[in-house]
């Protein structure tokens, strides 16, 4: 696991928008497994920055989101459907048809799941998977419990997630209960991995994923088993590092 600790948020954007962009260029067709949330919102502006310099191209990728609400439509500006059109795809020249984000209301859901598995292994599998961490630990929607997934399936959130994305939200009530999301085994089975935190709320949870202690009641921590993993965190973030 390679960890690189930024100064700030700004810096960490900064250093995984040209992770990503790099990445892209030494593989143009690459399926790249996209995240949502607060911490990857500068990076992908800084990514929108490189293309409009020319200094990257979207037209032969393809994407897989990690996960969605279950209930929420794509134009609720609140789905991840609409959180990726809006941060990066409508800024930049990736083919909308190829960007996949599980569908929060699907009428089957278990089995538009095992088809989201299925569209992912047809494509060759996911090459650069990119990752937030919950402040327990959590990534993608996995969240810490006695047992993991391990592939996309739907799941309860924990009430801290609730309480986390409620700052989304107009009130807490309207936070969707319940998720879609890639089970740990698809995550891992990514052939690489770029995990951003920054703040220190999640000082906790990176240092958790870092201990060299595995458990599935802190989700992130199965990342040590990868081969490929890159961590760019703020100093924030990183603050129990030592620690662990
Ligand atoms: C989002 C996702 C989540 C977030 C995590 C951190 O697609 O899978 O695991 O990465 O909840 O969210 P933020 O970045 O908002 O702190």
């Amino acid at each position: 696991m390679k960890i690189i600790i930024a100064k700030n948020y700004d810096e960490m954007s900064e250093i995984a928008a040209r992770e990503i962009a790099d990445f892209i260029n030494n593989k143009p067709d690459a399926v790249l497994g996209l995240a949502t949330g607060g911490t990857p919102a500068g990076m992908y502006k800084e990514l929108i920055k490189l293309y409009k310099e020319g200094k990257v191209d979207f037209s032969k990728i393809t994407s897989v989101n990690l996960d969605e609400y279950v209930g929420l439509s794509g134009e609720h500006e609140q789905s991840y459907r609409y959180f990726m059109d809006d941060n990066l795809f409508n800024h930049v020249n990736i083919d909308k048809s190829k960007t996949f984000v599980p569908n929060g209301l699907a009428e089957d859901i278990d089995a538009s799941c095992r088809e989201y598995d299925q569209r992912i292994s047809e494509l060759g599998g996911v090459d650069l998977q990119l990752l937030g961490i919950g402040g327990n630990g959590h990534i993608g929607f996995n969240e810490p419990a006695e047992y993991l997934y391990q592939g996309t399936h739907q799941t309860e959130l924990a009430e801290s997630t609730i309480e986390a994305n409620a700052r989304f939200f107009d009130s807490i009530d309207e936070v969707p209960k319940k998720a879609i999301t890639m089970g740990i085994g698809g995550i891992m089975k990514s052939k690489k991995i770029l995990l951003l935190a920054s703040g220190e709320n999640k000082a906790e949870a990176v240092a958790q994923l870092v201990s060299g202690k595995i458990s599935t009641k802190a989700p992130a921590s199965m990342l040590q088993m990868h081969g490929d993993v890159v961590v760019v965190i703020d100093e924030a973030a990183a603050k129990f590092i030592k620690r662990a």
